[in-house]
């Protein structure tokens, strides 16, 4: 788009604020296979918190912990619980997109800022989303260290991933969950200040079940690269999923990361003998899908096997699998999804999903 003020070149990182780096890092690691390649803390000059950069594909994840009681990341992470603090976004020039956001009324919680090692200069910038969430710029053409100046790197060649790999490529979408009534707000505020566009809606006739319903709207940015569906619970008979998330995490907050594989039988099978745990998929969604979607040359057996679900829309097909939430209160979990030409999101699986989904809800006593 010619007049994008905002050119994203991608997602840089997602950063979570967690009770315990060293271990969540284990968890990434050892699960979901992301490869522990910089740390930050005591030993590199950072007295405050400890940080460890884990790398999949294109995939950086940040995950922080404070080393004090009386700090910003330890309260953060009493009220929330383990999550998503940061979306890091790359652009080319944080200056001039600090400048850009904040004349559209963004909130600036850190300025354009630079940091510079032996390695170069990292710029960074930062301003406030959704509840405690922040989206932060980065611009790194100019830095060819670790991760940012206070990393150092880690010694990688004993990582088992390279030898059994899980395959996940890049971050497809990240999906926020707000309160009834603020979807709109939040998907102006796209518009506005990021000068995102609205790729999708649905409603809640669209993802709805006998209980439970939510209503969604998919922000895209002027190049494509990055995609932020945002949802708000809808009314139903009994409590939404996003109404059960914004309770545990006493606010709203990114509920799931999206990540692309290549292979998706091939990433969960990795990830299923890895302990990842995924959402049980009603046998009766099988027998419904064969006959919407028809023949697109995958194995139904293997889906079913794997428990993969498929949609289809104008532009192609799309196979996808959601976790279990991945900590113990009931807020994050992970999509992995493969793509065959849709843009979509998998909307013929929201019905199917959800009635698994409130099983689960049920389970913990919260439908
Ligand atoms: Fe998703």
């Amino acid at each position: 788009m010619a007049d994008d003020f905002l050119p994203i070149k991608g997602y840089d990182h997602v950063e979570y604020y967690v009770g315990n780096a060293r271990q969540a890092a284990h968890f990434y690691d050892k699960t979901f296979g992301f490869t522990p390649v910089a740390k930050a803390g005591l030993e590199t000059g950072v007295r405050d918190r400890a940080s460890y950069v884990l790398a999949q594909g294109n995939i950086r994840l940040v995950l922080t912990t404070a080393l004090t009681p009386d700090h910003e990341i330890t309260r953060h992470c009493a009220l929330h619980g383990d999550g998503v603090k940061a979306i890091g976004l790359r652009v080319a020039d944080v200056g001039k997109s600090m400048a850009a956001v904040k004349q559209r009324g963004a909130t600036v919680l850190k300025p354009a800022t630079a940091m510079e090692d032996e390695h170069g200069q990292l710029v960074t910038g930062e301003i406030l989303y959704a509840g405690d969430t922040v989206f932060r710029f980065v611009e790194r053409e100019n830095y060819r260290g670790a991760f940012a100046p206070g990393y150092a790197p880690l010694d990688v060649t004993n990582s088992t991933n390279a030898e059994s790999p899980v395959g996940l490529a890049s971050i497809d979408h990240i999906v926020t969950n707000v309160h009834l009534g603020k979807m709109n707000y939040w998907a102006q505020w796209y518009e506005d200040v990021l000068g995102f566009n609205n790729l999708a809606h649905f409603t809640d006739a669209d993802i709805s079940t006998e209980y439970s319903a939510l209503m969604s709207k998919v922000m895209e940015n002027g190049t494509g690269k990055c995609k932020f569906p945002i949802n708000e619970p809808a009314e139903g008979k009994k409590k939404s999923q996003i109404e059960e998330y914004l309770d545990y995490y006493y606010g709203p907050g990114v509920q799931h990361v999206a990540m692309t594989t290549g292979n998706i039988y091939d990433t969960v099978m990795e990830l299923r003998s890895r302990n990842i745990d995924f959402l049980r998929v009603p046998d009766t969604y099988y027998e419904m899908m064969r006959k919407r979607v028809g023949d697109v040359g995958e194995d139904w057996d293997r889906l079913q096997e794997l428990g993969i679900l498929i949609d289809k829309d104008d532009d192609g097909y799309l196979l996808q699998i959601f976790t279990q939430t991945t900590q113990d209160r009931p807020t994050l979990f992970y999509e992995v999804i493969e793509r065959h030409g849709s843009r979509g999101f998998g909307i013929g699986n929201f019905k199917a999903l959800f009635v698994s989904i409130e099983e689960e809800q049920a389970r913990r006593g919260n439908l």
